[in-house]
């Protein structure tokens, strides 16, 4: 450990500083290995300056600390101290100027945290504790001050001069430098910081906001990829108009700036009007990158913006709240995402996300909830829990308050908190008060207490009354260190559907509670277990549970398999169509994993089969709809329901599955195949999306009844694609499908491609997660290809990270798999511990491994907790492994 002994922080032990600064003035003079850092500081006592202890201590690591200055006068050595991490100014005075001189090197920074160098391009990155690695400070989120910046740089590899705000001067200077300067007139907090340098193409357009103001937009990328900006520029103005029209939030600086670097631990960063981007989610063309990602250039450029009010105009507390810009921003961008696109189409992909990653999150080792009363290292807690089910959380308070009160609780929220730093209690109560004080007292509980409610449902019709009862019990196992769980509200979406296929209108027979239980067909839950009867119920109905996902929670029912076959083909919710007939794959394939463990012969049920036909035949569905729900579970999701993984059956029951309905259905899929796969101008409308997506799943289908002829289809796709969703997807199944193809394809695809790395990222991905022997040899032989480079965090996740999620080679029973991974998260630990961090996640399914496998990560975790120098990033990951056996 770097630590002597890590720390654990307590939400609990939340004090305000003593200290305020509420102006900085920063001088930056880049260089790669020497760049000087001037801080200029009004620091005030923040209380009765009376009772407050008189050393001010400050944040700073990896720094070399020149001089000090207070008021102007240069402190002597005994005036202050450096300590482990930070610097102590002793008997400081009620209110002063202090002035630090410092040096850093961004060329050694390969974490990609504080500044640092992408390529050719100086940039910063100081969420959530970065800025402490640029300059001394007091670096948390409730210290909020208004920042000025001067850049200087040498002009000719520099002429891009950037922070955040206006700017307000520039010039030229000796020696072949010039310098820009910068004010933002907002108060922010350290972490929204942020400056680049480069010699950057740019991109520009203007938006007139609603009050007529207009607004200059630029995005900077490298050189040569300014083509390849359109679609962000669309989703930023999107993105602007959406935030006025549905939450009345107008931009607020005169300019809105987006960087895109390589180099990036994350998807991208908010900071006050100069948001940098991994450009991933900034570059895209069609002959680059997929629908998928246009998809998310869209989504992250809309979350970004967004924060521009729920994150940056108020901010959080400190770092327990982190939710409270997460939770909602995601929930922001999910239904502007939804607005622009298929609102099902994007709900459904929104849920297969949670439920793959967050449930499985929730159910592990590094368990917390969306608000966390304790963390070691807080980049660990950028979590699917505090962003997606955050996201869930804010979801339901929009379900319980309906559109209009929501709205109504965001104005309150804006109107009370606007330049401050709060919490999550602060964003409930604005809500409450904007809804006639609406109760969330037990709401709460979501907040406080990790792990995915069970709600186990039993129904019963009694036909003399015309009655239908459901009795719901909610559960939630135990999370090991968290105090016992309460009963949650939720909003429960209910149908219960006629033979014909209408819903019946739900009367209740009786109401309890002051509280409505029941309000447009949702009701409340909030007991341990509790019953609803409804009334005027003439024949026993189909019941539709928690339609829309109103509650982010699991089921477990007495329903017959039939009446899922029924919900996939006439609930008049569409998400719970694609819910009903995913819970029925599950059940049915969970059967046949428990069959293939013990030797008994695989067979499909006939019924499923039926009705899969019927779903392939639906020509009234939309074909993005149809592609999802015609995807069976995922491996991730059918491990979720098994007491102990069983990766190798798991892997082949569902081989089985696709292949034994595509040999049912071939005629069907070839048509289907043959009718979307026709010459046409490229679109990326909703409905040009859907053709490719449901071509390719059908592909992908035909492929797998291992017919030749469909190998040279796809061949053909490969070859003929003129756009990259085809060109990759056809790649991926020619290598998935071990062809003849594959090892021509790969060449072929190197080889067009190998100077643009967003797709060389993807080329590494489709041969990380082929299955067989051959795998993990071809990863590592990947390791010294030349377009990888362990300090490039996309790079790593598309071959590391890809291989962890590739089920069977990884968990192999040799252990090759797991002596690869451990030695990669111990080598990148040395370089950049927040992406070693992110795959030492990668053995989170320990306790449920089979004895064999399990013995084999504990000798791995171990070897990692035995390294003299590991990160707390990986060290409170891995000792939490390790604790959940
Ligand atoms: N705050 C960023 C976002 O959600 C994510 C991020 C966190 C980026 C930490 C970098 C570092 O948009
Ligand atoms: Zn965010």
């Amino acid at each position: 450990m770097k630590d002597a002994s890590p720390q654990t922080i307590f939400l609990k032990d939340y004090t305000p500083s003593d200290y305020l600064i509420s102006k900085i003035h920063l001088t930056f003079d880049l260089d790669d290995t020497n760049t000087q850092v001037i801080s200029k500081m009004n620091v005030s006592a923040n209380y009765d300056f009376k009772s407050l202890k008189r050393d001010l201590v400050l944040n700073g690591e990896e720094l070399t600390l020149n001089k000090i200055f207070v008021d102007g006068a240069e402190l002597g050595a005994d005036q202050y101290e450096l300590i482990e991490d930070g610097l102590v100014i002793k008997e400081v005075k009620e209110e002063f100027i202090l002035e630090i001189h410092n040096t850093i090197n961004p060329l050694a920074n390969k974490a990609l945290d504080g500044l640092y160098k992408s390529g050719s391009i100086f940039c910063t990155q100081n969420e959530p504790e970065g800025f402490r690695r640029i300059t001394y400070f007091i670096d948390r989120p409730d210290i909020m001050a208004v920042y000025t910046t001067k850049v200087i740089a040498d002009k000719a590899k520099y002429p891009v001069l950037l922070s955040n705000g206006n700017p307000i001067d520039s010039g030229d200077l000796e020696g072949g430098k010039h310098f820009v300067e910068w004010l933002d007139p907002f108060v922010k907090p350290s972490y929204l910081y942020a400056l680049v340098a480069g010699d950057l193409g740019l991109v520009q357009d203007e938006f007139t906001t609603m009050s007529g103001r207009k607004i200059d937009l630029r995005i900077y990328v490298d050189k040569g990829n300014e083509s390849k900006c359109d679609h962000a520029m669309e989703s930023l103005k999107n993105s602007m108009r959406w935030d006025e029209e549905v939450y009345g939030r107008e931009y607020d600086l005169d300019i809105y700036m987006i960087v895109a670097v390589d180099a990036f631990n994350m998807g991208a960063m908010e900071n006050k009007g100069l948001n940098i981007f991994n450009s991933a989610y900034v570059l895209a063309d069609p002959k680059t990158a997929t629908d998928s990602n246009f998809f998310g250039v869209e989504g992250v450029i809309g979350h970004e913006y967004f924060h521009n009010w729920t994150g940056n105009r108020i901010t959080c507390r400190d770092w327990f709240q982190l939710t409270l810009k997460e939770g909602l921003t995601v929930f922001r961008d999910q239904e502007f995402s939804s607005d622009m696109n298929s609102r099902v189409v994007n709900r459904i992909a929104n849920i297969k996300t949670l439920k793959s990653r967050q449930f499985v999150e929730d159910a592990g080792p590094t368990a917390h909830p969306i608000k966390p009363s304790s963390y070691i290292e807080i980049n660990n807690f950028y979590t699917m829990t505090i962003y997606e089910k955050g996201s869930e959380v804010i979801r339901m308070i929009h379900t319980l308050l309906g559109a209009d009160g929501f709205r109504k609780g965001t104005d309150k929220y804006f109107e009370l908190f606007d330049g401050q730093a709060v919490t999550t209690e602060d964003f409930i109560h604005a809500m409450s008060v904007a809804n006639d004080n609406y109760d969330f007292t037990q709401f709460k509980n979501w907040y406080h207490q990790a792990g995915t409610p069970m709600l186990d449902i039993k129904t019963s019709y009694n036909e003399a009354a015309k009655e239908y009862s459901i009795t719901v019990t909610q559960s939630c196992k135990p999370t090991p260190g968290q105090d016992e769980k309460k009963p949650y509200h939720m909003p429960f979406g209910l149908g219960l559907v006629s033979k014909d296929g209408a819903d019946f209108p739900l009367k209740l027979k009786e109401v309890f509670t002051a509280q409505p239980q029941i309000e447009e067909n949702i009701l409340h839950l909030t007991q341990e277990s509790e019953t609803f009867t409804f009334t005027g119920i003439d024949h026993e109905p189909v019941p539709s549970f928690n339609r829309g996902f109103s509650a982010p929670v699991n089921l477990k029912s007495d329903r017959p398999l039939s009446d899922f076959v029924f919900l996939m083909a006439n609930d008049n919710d569409e998400y719970n169509r694609y819910e009903s007939a995913q819970a029925l794959a599950i059940e049915l394939m969970s059967c046949l994993v428990k069959d293939a463990a013990n030797g008994v012969p695989l067979k499909l049920d006939a019924p499923f089969i039926k009705a899969y036909g019927e779903l392939i035949k639906d020509e009234s569905l939309d074909n993005s709809f149809k592609a999802l729900i015609l995807d069976i579970p995922s491996e991730g999701i059918l491990h979720q329901a098994q007491d102990v993984v069983d990766f190798e059956n798991t892997f082949k029951v569902r081989k089985f599955v696709k292949e034994t309905l595509a040999k049912t259905y071939e005629q069907e899929l070839s048509a289907i195949y043959d009718s979307l796969n026709v010459d046409k101008e490229y679109s990326l409308s909703p409905e040009a999306m859907g053709e490719r997506e449901l071509k390719n799943l059908v592909l992908g289908l035909l492929l797998s009844t291992g017919n030749s002829k469909y190998e040279d289809l796809a061949y053909e796709q490969f070859v003929k694609a003129t756009n990259m969703t085809d060109e990759f997807a056809a790649l991926t199944m020619i290598i998935h499908s071990d062809s003849k193809y594959a090892d021509e394809v790969i060449e072929k695809f190197f080889i067009k491609w190998k100077h643009e790395t967003l797709v060389m990222q993807k080329w590494l991905t489709a041969q990380a997660s082929a299955r067989g022997e051959k795998t993990l040899g071809r990863v590592k032989e990947l390791l010294s290809n030349e377009v990888y480079d362990k300090s490039v965090p996309n790079l790593v996740r598309s071959l590391i990270g890809t291989f962890t999620a590739n089920y069977t080679e990884f968990h192999k029973a040799s252990g090759v798999g797991y002596e690869f991974i451990t030695n990669q998260i111990i080598d990148i630990d040395k370089l950049n511990p927040q992406m070693a961090s992110r795959l030492a996640g990668s053995f989170k399914d320990y306790k449920r491994l089979p004895s064999d496998l399990k013995a084999l990560v504990k000798t791995s975790l171990e070897r990692i907790l035995a390294e003299k120098d590991i990160s707390r990033n990986v060290y409170e990951i891995v000792s939490k492994t390790h604790a959940d056996s």
